[in-house]
């Protein structure tokens, strides 16, 4: 968001700025969903709801899941929230008591660091490989459990590489978590842009209800990142303490976004796999691109809308000491944003997002190539 603002200040100033920071869609929200926005508010469905969602909506979710993943969640393992970060953010405080250890696969999503900070957690980084596309498997969690671990989060597809998990991998990362008593997040966010593999949850697995608990938010798939509904499915008793925090603090999501996202799990679905082609299809250009700079590697993201390659070449060189100053410079000199490394827990990467327009790409990889060539 920083970045973007960033580009936005140049742009004000006249400057002819290719944004590649932003996290989000750049397709509208589908319109039977306007459509459903609009019902409710000529309905005056304007008022509060039931502070952990309408009823209507959480039967919804727990349908859409079970179609989707073949999983059995009941409304009272439903809270609806306000976006996915919010979840997120409620479900850690509500669970994570100062001195608890918070496993993390790197590169991360910048929100886990910091809502784990905030609780007085303890996070412990598990590493990835770059070279085998920075896939998490379950031996690379094992050495970090601890008698204090309390919960691991794993997020597939992975923001920022676009990294996924495989199904047999899910099942041992779970049964480790799982035989522990160790609780799992899932981060769903980005759970139906996958492009050479199957929808799947690790909440699917037997027995996985008491312990895994799913993060889910409409934001990308149904790109209604304005709207903000994010949802939560995880085990009735922490369901009531997260309902306690959001009755105390946000209330409700907003009525009228709770009757569009119905409209959104329950209506037709076309809109998800058009999205999911226009995707690939920018995917597999930004990473011919990418790989075509001289000294540039870039791990093919299976998954979600982001490339993360690796500009190590141009790192240590013309005054350039880490990712951040590359970005800085990048957004300067070549005026492209992107998202540094460090956000994410890494030095040599920089994130691209290809929700943009191929026109856009194909400026901004311009810009980025002969930056590379003349800094490396
Ligand atoms: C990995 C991941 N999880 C969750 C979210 C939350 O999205 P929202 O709060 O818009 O639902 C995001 C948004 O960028 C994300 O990248």
């Amino acid at each position: 968001m920083k970045v973007s603002a960033d580009a936005e200040k140049l742009r004000a100033e006249g400057v002819d700025v290719v944004d590649f920071g932003a996290g989000e869609p750049d397709f509208p929200t589908p319109d039977n969903i306007k459509q459903a926005a609009i019902r409710a508010l000529d309905g005056n469905f304007t008022k509060y709801t039931a502070a952990g969602g309408t009823m209507e909506l959480k039967k919804a979710v727990c349908e859409r899941h079970q179609q989707d993943f073949g999983t059995n969640y009941q409304p009272n393992e439903c809270l609806i929230t306000v976006g996915g970060k919010h979840l997120i953010f409620e479900l850690i405080q509500a669970l994570i008591n100062p001195g608890d250890e918070v496993v993390i696969p790197v590169p991360y999503w910048v929100t886990y660091k910091d809502v784990v900070n905030y609780a007085g957690g303890k996070c412990v980084f598990v590493d990835t490989d770059e070279a085998k596309g920075f896939t998490l498997t379950a031996s690379m969690i094992e050495p970090h459990l601890t008698e204090r671990t309390k919960l691991v989060i794993i997020n597939s597809p992975s923001n920022p590489s676009g990294a996924v998990l495989d199904p047999a991998e899910c099942e041992k990362i779970f049964k480790l978590t799982s035989s522990r008593g160790i609780y799992l997040m899932t981060d769903e966010c980005y759970c139906k842009f996958l492009y050479d593999s199957k929808p799947f949850s690790i909440a699917s697995l037997p027995g996985a209800k008491e312990t895994v608990l799913v993060a889910g938010s409409l934001s990308k798939t149904y790109a209604m990142t304005g709207w903000r509904i994010g949802f939560g499915l995880v085990p009735a008793s922490i369901v009531g303490a997260m309902t306690k925090l959001q009755s105390h603090s946000t209330s409700n999501p907003t009525s009228i976004s709770q009757k569009a996202a119905v409209e959104a799990l329950r209506g037709p679905q076309e809109s998800v796999g058009i999205m999911l082609a226009e995707y690939k299809k920018r995917r597999d250009f930004v990473v011919q691109r990418l790989r075509a700079i001289p000294g540039v590697k870039c791990a093919e993201p299976r998954g979600a809308f982001y490339a993360y390659p690796n500009l190590g070449v141009a790192i240590g060189k013309n005054g350039i000491a880490n990712s951040l100053q590359l970005s800085e410079r990048l957004l300067s000199e070549a005026h492209v944003a992107v998202v540094p490394g460090e956000a994410f827990g890494t030095a040599n990467h920089i994130r691209i997002s290809y929700a943009t327009s191929m026109h856009e790409l194909e400026r901004g990889l311009d810009r980025i190539h002969q930056f590379i060539v003349k800094n490396a």
